[in-house]
């Protein structure tokens, strides 16, 4: 252990917001016990106060120091999945989690991440920590140290060095507080391991739980308008479509795209290997093509399978009309 995490413990202890590696994405984290804290990453974020953050724990079973009325659908879960990227909506013990971590909700989302240093951490400090991803509100979730620096460098006096997050793309979200389990944001433990650990279905969201950013219809983007499209021919055919009315256009494919004739003008970004790759790198590529300047990003949406529910969730998200 390196004194940055000495460091970093002392910052959260006195009330500081730090930046904090996750196997998922890097967060903005802050003691969930201290109320001024909490209402330190509302500001910097510029996320709408009421928008509930996930209590990140140190161990599984501090669930029951945070939480009341734990089914044992809850304790199965987190037997099966954690340390790892689930969160799980639960009733939140209102003595120990303060109002401002849930927007006031009866509920809260509590997560066992399983990176090293978050972990370290978090067992350092023996406190849970309140953390949502480390972007501006609305924008592309950082995955690399870099990213958090790129947004909040000016802000932030530490942020943790954790690598490139293995997953890439935020938790997946569970809500375990109604009479049937629903799945509020897909993520890398997918609806059908969550259904085979819990022998029963889990239902999508409908809407009548807590209003949450990560599901608004709009969320998860870049500064280029995003479009995604069936098909890699279709993605082909847009692009030389747009070239004629377009400075600067963005690809993001996961297997290589003949665009002999355009190149120069548009900028690829090929994501190899598979589901894992596309989660891994999604949010760096789009990163890059926004810094590059694209205007207009193309994507394709891979086949809704495993990680696939996931991406295609973030990818729509990013394409949806904005307000
Ligand atoms: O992977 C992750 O979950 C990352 C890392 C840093 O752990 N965190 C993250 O936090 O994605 P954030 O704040 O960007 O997204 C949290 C999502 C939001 O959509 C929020 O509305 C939802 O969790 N959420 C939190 N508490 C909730 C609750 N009590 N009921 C329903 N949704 C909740
Ligand atoms: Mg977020």
């Amino acid at each position: 252990m390196g004194p940055e995490l000495e460091f970093a413990r002392a910052a959260l202890l006195s009330g500081d917001v730090i930046g904090l590696p996750t196997e998922t994405v890097y967060g903005l984290a802050a003691d969930a016990t201290n109320r001024t804290a909490v209402a330190k990453i509302f500001a910097i974020k510029g996320r709408p106060t009421g928008h509930p953050l996930i209590l990140h724990v140190g161990e599984a079973s501090w669930l029951d120091r945070y939480c009341r009325d734990v089914p044992p659908e809850a304790r199965l879960l987190a037997r099966t999945f954690w340390p790892g990227p689930l969160s799980m909506v639960l009733y939140r013990d209102p003595t120990t989690v303060p109002d401002e971590v849930t927007g006031g909700l009866p509920t809260v989302a509590v997560r066992h991440p399983a990176h090293a240093v978050a972990l370290a951490l978090l067992r350092l400090v023996d406190r849970p920590l309140a953390a949502p991803s480390a972007n501006r509100f609305g924008a592309v979730s950082p995955t690399t140290r870099e990213h958090v620096l790129h947004d909040f460098g000016d802000v932030l006096s530490i942020v943790l060095e954790g690598g490139a997050c293995e997953i890439g793309l935020e938790s997946t979200i569970i809500d375990l507080t109604g009479t049937v389990p629903r799945l509020l944001r897909p993520g890398a433990v997918t609806r059908t391991e969550l259904e085979s650990a819990l022998g029963c279905r889990v239902y999508d969201n409908d809407g009548s739980g807590a209003a949450a950013p990560g599901t608004l219809a709009s969320h998860y983007s870049p500064r280029a308008r995003v479009e995604v499209l069936p098909t890699l021919d279709d993605v082909q055919s847009r692009a030389r479509e747009l070239l004629e009315e377009t400075r600067s256009i963005g690809v993001i494919v996961n297997e290589p795209l003949s665009l002999t004739s355009l190149e120069a003008r548009v900028r690829i970004e090929t994501l190899e290997g598979g589901q894992q790759v596309l989660a891994h790198e999604l949010y760096a590529a789009l990163r890059r093509l926004d810094g590059a300047g694209c205007d207009v990003i193309l994507t394709r949406l891979p086949p809704p399978e495993g990680l696939g529910e996931a991406i295609r969730d973030r990818l729509e998200r990013a394409a949806a009309p904005r307000s």
